[in-house]
């Protein structure tokens, strides 16, 4: 096998959670066929869980590896990464390490990598979720020290040059947060808020931080709040965004 390619997440120790990163790594396939596959989770903690339950998930150091001694010549990696992030740095240096083992090895991008990815998915966002009069919607989002987290703001502002006031976008460790959240939406008085999250997999945080702590915090400001507890991976129109970065990155390692 001359070609291989590898999808590289975070990871998720919530079973329910995994439809998300399999409906994900699937999309990647299907445009990938020839190719060997390997999944690789970066989070040390989750693969360890995993392994406590007779699963062994590859880190991505062996998933490079196993790739290498399959005789894979040319390598794509595809990070289900949100964002450049400290997670995207550290495999991204994880992947620069194997650069002599390959001929080609090529590291693709995350879903939100420039201003046209980040306008792309605040206008898909928005007709996912029409308006309606008395509703709004809150996305959470994970937020971190890191840069990167400007995207978050920067996706609150192309919802609301969509002209959509009423889609808020929040993070657990980040900017906006939910202070934020609840301070925009208190002009308008009670509301019938959606929560959802704003990350590929509806795991640990959507289940604790979601729909334990900012359901009762909105709803303690009188709204009545519904969640949702569907990942990103989970929906197709992300999937197709998912594919077509992947379609861009297969162009490299097919030079
Ligand atoms: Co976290």
């Amino acid at each position: 096998m001359e070609r291989g390619m590898i999808a590289v997440s975070f990871g998720t120790s919530v079973p329910e959670a995994r439809t998300a990163v399999e409906a994900v790594e699937n999309a990647l396939r299907r445009e990938a066929p020839g190719y060997g596959f390997a999944r690789a989770f970066t989070s040390p903690t989750i693969r360890r869980v995993l392994a406590g339950r007779g699963e062994r998930v590859p880190s991505l150091a062996e998933a490079l590896e196993s790739l290498r001694a399959a005789g894979v010549r040319r390598a794509a990696v595809q990070p289900t990464h949100l964002l450049y992030g400290v997670e995207y740095d550290k495999l991204k240096a994880e992947t620069e390490a194997f650069a002599g083992a390959f001929d080609v090895l090529a590291l693709g991008r995350p879903l939100l990598a420039d201003t046209g990815d980040i306008k792309r998915f605040a206008a898909r966002l928005s007709q996912a979720y029409p308006p309606a009069e008395g509703s709004a919607a809150v996305f959470m989002g994970h937020g971190t020290d890191h840069f990167a987290n400007a995207v978050y703001p920067a996706l609150q502002t192309g919802l609301r040059l969509e002209g959509r006031e009423d889609l808020l976008v929040g993070t657990v460790e980040g900017w906006p947060s939910l202070e934020d959240i609840l301070r925009q939406l208190a002009p308008g008085g009670p509301r019938r808020v959606t929560l959802a999250p704003l990350m590929l997999v509806a795991g640990d945080h959507a289940r604790s931080d979601m729909a334990g702590d900012w359901k009762p915090r909105l709803e303690a400001a009188g709204h009545t709040v519904r969640c949702t507890l569907t990942g990103l991976g989970e929906l197709p129109w992300v999937q197709e965004m998912y594919r077509e970065r992947f379609a861009e990155l297969l162009k490299k390692t097919e030079e």
